[in-house]
This record gives C-alpha cells, structure tokens and sequence, in this order.
C-alpha cells in the first residue's frame, strides 16, 4: 500500500485548494487559491460567481500542489474531495473535478465531510492529542460542540439555533463598514478598541445546555452601532472590541462548561473562526486554569485549505474506505 499519498481537493466556498499528504501526517504541498478579491466587490460570497472561479482555477492550483510536492500523478494513491457541506455549485466543481482525476487515473476516490476536515487540521499538527475530547467548530456557517471518543466516533452535543459565529462577525463587520472579510476585519478593528462601551448579551451562557444563538447578539450590535451613528460619538473599535469579547465569552466558555461534564483531557478548537486571536488567548488561559490542554490548529490550516481533507481521508484510504463514481455533493449534512 505504501505510506498512502492523497491528493485532496477543496471547493466548498471561496478558496480552491488542492493538497498533497503522505500518511495523513506529511503535508507535502498544500496551495490554496483565495477569491476574496472578487467577492469582496459585492461585500460577501456570491455562490455563481464562486463556482466559476472554482473552474477556472482548479487545473492550475493542482498542478502548483503537484510541483511543490515534487510528485508526479502517478506517486498518488487515492484522490480526496470535499462533497459537504458547502455551496453546492462550489462543491460540484471540487468534486467533478476529483471523480475525473480519480477515473482518468484509475484511483479511488473518497468523499469528505468539509467540517471533519478542519476538526483533522488539529491532528495534522498534534497527532498525539489525548481522547476523549470536546470540540468547538467554529466557521462561516457552523458553530457546533462535538463530543470525541476518538477521531472517527463523535457526538454533536451542542449548534447554534441561527446564525453561525463566523456569520455573525462577517454579518456585524460589513453593517459597521469593517468590509469584507469581516472576521479579520473586525478582529484588527477590536485590537485598537477597548471592550465595556457598552453592554453587550452573553447570550444563552445563563442556560445548562450547550447550544447557541448570536442573531440576538448581532442585532444588539447593530443597535448599538446606530445609536451611536445617531448620537455623533462612540468609536467603531471599542464596539468591535465588545462584540469581540461577548463572541468569545460565549464561546468559550460554553465548551469550558462542556469539557468540565465531560471531563476530558483535551479541548480543541477548529474552523474559519478559530483563527481568532482573542479566542485563541481566552481558550488557552480557560484550559491552563482548569488543568485541560487546548488546541487550534495553526493559522494556515484554521480557514479552509485541503491539507485537512487529504490528512483525513487517509484513515479512510487505510481502511479501504472508498467511494463510487456516483458520489454526490451535499449543500447540508442531513
Ligand atoms: O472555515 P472557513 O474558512 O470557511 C467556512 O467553512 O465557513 O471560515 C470562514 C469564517 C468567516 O466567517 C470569517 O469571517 C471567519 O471564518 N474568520 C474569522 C477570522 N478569520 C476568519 N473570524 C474572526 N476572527 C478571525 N481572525
Ligand atoms: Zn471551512
């Protein structure tokens, strides 16, 4: 079988990303294509005009992957494409393209689950992260607590009842005039400012469960904002800084709540948003005062790439877990 080489593939947004891995540890290449350029005209991601980005950069973007990596198509032993969730013209494009690959070449092919994926980028840098664990995923459009027995056996315990944490960021910096992206945006806005403005709700962190919810906390937000748009005074910083905070609070603090229940060793954190800054400080102080260790991935696999994809699918490849040429893409998990 040899260490297993996977070539992956990612398409499910607005980044076109191709990766090879060896032994779902080695990342040899890992090339990602941003179209942030683009949709940043239109203040977001415009799924039409994704898909064909995705299609004209593909062929290229693999080729760099393939260079970089200094293998040939033949070194390649299966071929992995994320197929969910995402956009689903994003996906096809990703997917398409690996099923050809995969058949053109005659290797297997393995679908997978975007969000698996950047729960492995924590393992791709760790590999002897102890089990069981809690996970916080964290991205443009899911915010979830996982219960992990082991890398394959995961329990959801906990999602948001409407918007997602990086939605929330990207929703609340584009209504303050941040831009687009808005996560970066708003997290460089934050650094100048000062939390404690005003108020802003924790919202659910009064409750036992371990769900969420930031629409309210995004409207208060923008209540905020326009009152002090009325009131000529405030500064936009100090507000990104609260919002920043109360975002943080929450999400921290919910998954302290989750590992104290579950009492696991290990609390991870993975997904777009997990690149944060002040997240990433409050997680790893929490952890350090509750004697867990924490993890995020580094900043380079925290949004999406598709190191994570291949690193994951090689435990599939191992297992001789493949998939048909009838593989379809799924714009949501269930
Ligand atoms: O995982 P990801 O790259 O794509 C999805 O699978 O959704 O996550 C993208 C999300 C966006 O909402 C973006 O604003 C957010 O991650 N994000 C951040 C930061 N960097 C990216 N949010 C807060 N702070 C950041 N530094
Ligand atoms: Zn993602």
């Amino acid at each position: 079988m040899g260490e297993g080489i996977i070539l992956g593939i990612e398409s499910s947004c607005d980044e076109t990303a191709a990766a090879i891995v060896a032994g779902g540890r080695e990342i040899l290449s890992s090339v990602i294509h941003s179209q942030i350029d683009i949709h940043r005209l239109f203040g977001g991601v415009v799924p039409e005009v994704a898909s064909r980005k995705h299609i004209q950069n593909i062929v290229p973007v693999l080729e760099q992957a393939l260079v970089e990596a200094n293998v040939s198509y033949r070194d390649i032993d299966a071929v992995a494409v994320t197929n969910r969730p995402g956009l689903i013209g994003a996906l096809l494009v990703g997917l398409s393209f690996a099923k050809a690959f995969a058949y053109g070449l005659n290797k297997p092919l393995i679908g997978v689950n975007h969000l698996r994926g950047h729960i492995y980028a924590n393992f791709l840098t760790y590999p002897d992260i102890e089990f069981p664990a809690v996970c916080l995923v964290v991205s443009g459009g899911h915010t979830s607590l996982l219960y992990m027995r082991s890398l394959m056996h995961t329990e959801l315990i906990g999602q948001t009842e409407d918007d997602a944490a990086g939605e929330a960021f990207d929703k609340v910096a584009r209504f303050m005039g941040l831009g687009y992206p808005g996560g970066p945006r708003l997290q460089k806005a934050a650094e100048q400012g000062r939390p404690g403005c005003c108020h802003l709700p924790r919202v659910y962190l009064d409750r036992p469960h371990f769900d969420f919810s930031f629409s309210g906390l995004k409207t208060a937000t923008m209540n905020q904002w326009n009152k002090m748009q009325r009131a000529g005074e405030g500064s936009v910083n100090d507000l990104a800084a609260e919002f920043q905070a109360a975002v943080a609070e929450i999400l921290v603090e919910k998954t302290m709540r989750a590992a104290a229940h579950y009492d696991v060793p290990s609390v991870l954190m993975a997904g777009g948003v997990a690149a944060n800054a002040a997240l990433r400080e409050r997680l790893e102080r929490r952890c350090g005062e509750d004697g867990r260790r924490s993890y995020y991935p580094p900043l380079s696999l925290c949004t999406d790439n598709a190191a994570m994809i291949a690193g994951l699918a090689w435990h599939d490849f191992a297992a001789g877990r493949f998939d048909g040429l009838e593989l379809n893409a799924k714009a949501f998990l269930s």
